[in-house]
């Protein structure tokens, strides 16, 4: 397949075809992961800046990571210590690190259409969405498809149960259109306080007990919940939510047998989720954390000009 894409902003553009063809690049990834050496020069000379405007562990990491282990040179910017500080505005930042050689921008921001707004401004690096606001988080949907279908194979038919936040979730936008694409049934649950009104036009029920959610589903994906959200009022105790919405033991059994138990993190274990459940048998929590260095590899290798 010719790769048509330059930027990751959101997955909207994308065919069920790319995103087969894309999983199957990032398990291939996911081999080169396991050789003793694992760095191949397929981005060698090709410079990537990672600008992140908000706090993040994996998706940070795992973007350095995959660009090392594809040979790209990686810049590290950071808004703490730049120009920012003198007032230099966001587009005149990416405009200079381009002028320097960059050849992609990852970014994160907390406002909602920075990378889509950089990725017009740009006028030839690639830009890559790590996270805007409560819009969309891309590469976690597209690793959370690559470790779900790890663990359950083709994901045609099944069915997800999405629990938490997701009014403000971004990637619960994200993964309910990546996992829609892929054939897969979406049902959400969690307080109505925390859902979004257009439930319907994002082409999935809501139900506000998690159990009948949960029954015979092949996917429970757990939402991160922020504990100011019970100052706002969103949301009951945070013993009654872990009661009513939290993964616990005896709502992973209502699932399938072999159902995959998701989280995105960071996790609040004893809150959306137990521990049992976190470190259980039907975890693949770890697994998403794997598929995330192998997928963002993907990513840069097909939109970077590594396939040819
Ligand atoms: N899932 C996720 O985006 O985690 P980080 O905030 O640690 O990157």
């Amino acid at each position: 397949m010719e790769w048509r894409h330059k930027d990751l902003i959101s997955l909207e553009g994308w065919t069920r075809e790319e995103l087969h063809f894309f999983l199957e690049q990032a398990d291939y990834m996911d081999e080169l992961m396991n050789r003793p050496i694992k760095k191949v020069p397929a981005l060698r000379g090709k410079m990537v800046v990672n600008c992140f405007f908000e706090n993040s562990t994996r998706t940070r990491v795992s973007f350095e990571l995959a660009e090392k282990m594809l040979s790209a040179d990686v810049v590290n910017w950071s808004a703490s210590g730049s120009s920012t500080s003198k007032g230099e505005t966001l587009r005149d930042t990416v405009w200079t690190l381009e002028a320097m050689g960059a050849d992609a921008v990852v970014v994160r921001h907390g406002a909602v259409g920075v990378p889509d707004y950089l990725s017009k401004k740009l006028h030839r690096a690639s830009v890559f969405n790590a996270g805007d606001g409560t819009n969309g988080h891309p590469t976690q949907a597209l690793l959370d498809l690559h470790s779900a279908r790890k663990k359950l194979g083709d994901l045609d038919g099944a069915k997800m149960a999405m629990i938490g936040d997701v009014l403000h979730s971004r990637v619960a936008r994200s993964d309910i259109q990546a996992f829609r694409k892929m054939g897969v049934s979406v049902t959400l649950s969690g307080p109505a306080t925390l859902m979004p009104e257009d439930t319907a036009s994002l082409g999935v029920e809501y139900v506000s007990d998690a159990r009948e959610a949960a029954r015979g589903a092949d996917i429970l994906y757990f939402l991160r919940i922020q504990r100011e959200r019970q100052e706002d009022g969103l949301i009951p105790s945070i013993d009654e939510y872990h009661r009513r919405w939290g993964a616990t033991d005896s709502l992973v059994a209502l699932a399938s047998p072999k159902a995959a138990v998701m989280h995105p993190g960071p996790m609040n274990r004893g809150v959306e989720i137990a521990s049992s459940v976190a470190d259980g048998p039907n975890s693949v929590i770890l697994g998403q954390v794997r598929s995330g260095v192998a997928v963002r590899m993907a990513l840069l290798y097909l939109c970077l000009g590594g396939a040819r």
